[in-house]
């Protein structure tokens, strides 16, 4: 009989790689989305995988919905992507963050624990926890945690929790702390892809400017298409365990900034970056860079897209989006 996954988040950024990549491995997907009047399957028909999708309707803030799915469809793996995953929002939004990012995850977690405590669980934790904290100037699992939003300090919530259960329950419970990963379909409001887009206008005609925050910030980013396989390789291991993913490179904004006007034959890019306060956050986190050593030893993964490959990919699909040949 074929596998099956719960996959929550599933019409974000990481949810149509992760299905596309599961149903090549012949998994049959429940992808979870909420009630919406017009949800949108746009990403979802990016990757080409819209109608291979069992849909299942739920919210990560109501505990019954999460319960009812688990005791009904016992699955054999929840990959738990859902979030309000936007950093600079979960300083205004602080209580709605730790709803869906914190105790969404513990719902799922009861539900497996009373329902289907063979089922395996994937939590979607991120760099942002470790914030100010670096080991010689990267992080990994060693590194201790010092989150700089309440995105953050919810997502320490659920990390902890996701161990715990393991500790406590002997759950199959793992833990991806993943870096900045990217894509044609990341959400426009992420810099990568504000600046992609952006860059894409510009070149058009259709934007004279592009307004950004802070262009100092340096992260670690990497191509979703390969992180999802980091996903997937951590609940096919013999124990459960929780692994950094990152390329092990770090830019800032503005090294971003510069590659995707290059890659379009403009060198004076400043003429058109306007900084604009607005966009920086009341805590910054200045340098994120992983170092996913244990992950290279136990799961055998390592990133195939480099970063010029990446920024490349993203401005492409940006221009085609827009109509350019
Ligand atoms: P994303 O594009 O923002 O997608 C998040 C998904 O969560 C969306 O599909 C959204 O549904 C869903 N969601 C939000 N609130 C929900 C609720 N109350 N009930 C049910 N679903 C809800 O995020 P992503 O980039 O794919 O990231 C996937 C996960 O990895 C997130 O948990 C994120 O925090 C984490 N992460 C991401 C990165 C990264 O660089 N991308 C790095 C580390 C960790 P709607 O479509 O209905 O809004
Ligand atoms: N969004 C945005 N918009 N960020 C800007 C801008 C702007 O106009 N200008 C500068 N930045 C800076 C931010 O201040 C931050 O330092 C950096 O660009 C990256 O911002 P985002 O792309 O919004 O991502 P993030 O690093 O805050 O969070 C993403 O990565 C995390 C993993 O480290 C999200 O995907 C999180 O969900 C994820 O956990």
């Amino acid at each position: 009989m074929a596998k099956t996954a719960l996959v929550t988040g599933i019409l974000g950024q990481d949810g149509p790689y992760l299905a596309d990549l599961l149903i090549k491995k012949g998994y049959r997907v429940f992808g979870l989305i909420r009630r919406y009047s017009n949800p949108n399957f746009s990403n979802l028909d990016y990757v080409g995988v819209t109608n291979e999708i069992d849909y299942v309707e739920g919210d990560m803030n109501d505990e019954a919905s999460l319960l009812n799915l688990i005791r009904t469809l016992h699955p054999d793996e929840v990959y738990n992507l859902a979030a309000q995953s936007f950093v600079k929002t979960s300083f205004d939004q602080a209580k709605l963050t730790t709803e869906v990012n914190s105790l969404g995850p513990l719902y799922l977690l009861n539900a497996i624990k009373f329902f289907s405590p063979t089922t395996k669980f994937y939590q979607a934790s991120t760099s942002e926890m470790f914030g100010l904290q670096h080991t010689n100037g990267y992080q990994d699992e060693q590194t201790p945690f010092h989150p700089r939003s309440p995105y953050g300090v919810s997502k320490v919530y659920a990390y902890w929790m996701t161990v715990n259960y393991r500790e406590s329950y002997g759950l199959f419970t793992a833990n991806g702390i993943l870096f900045n990963h990217e894509s044609p379909i990341r959400g426009i409001q992420f810099v990568t892809r504000k600046i992609t887009d952006g860059v894409a206008k510009i070149k058009l005609g259709l934007a004279k400017e592009l307004r950004l925050g802070n262009l100092d910030a340096k992260r670690d980013w990497g191509f979703a298409g390969d992180y999802v396989e980091a996903m997937y390789l951590m609940l096919q291991q013999k124990n459960p365990d929780d692994y950094v993913i990152g390329t092990g490179e770090s830019h800032s904004v503005r090294e971003f900034v510069e590659a995707a006007f290059k890659s379009i034959g403009i060198a004076d890019w400043k003429k058109y970056v306007v900084i604009d306060p607005q966009f920086k956050r009341p805590a910054e986190v200045p340098n994120l860079k992983a170092k996913a050593d244990k992950a290279k030893r136990n799961l055998n993964w390592k990133p195939k897209v480099s970063f010029e490959e990446l920024v490349e990919m993203m401005v492409k699909a940006d221009l085609k989006r827009y109509g350019s040949k």
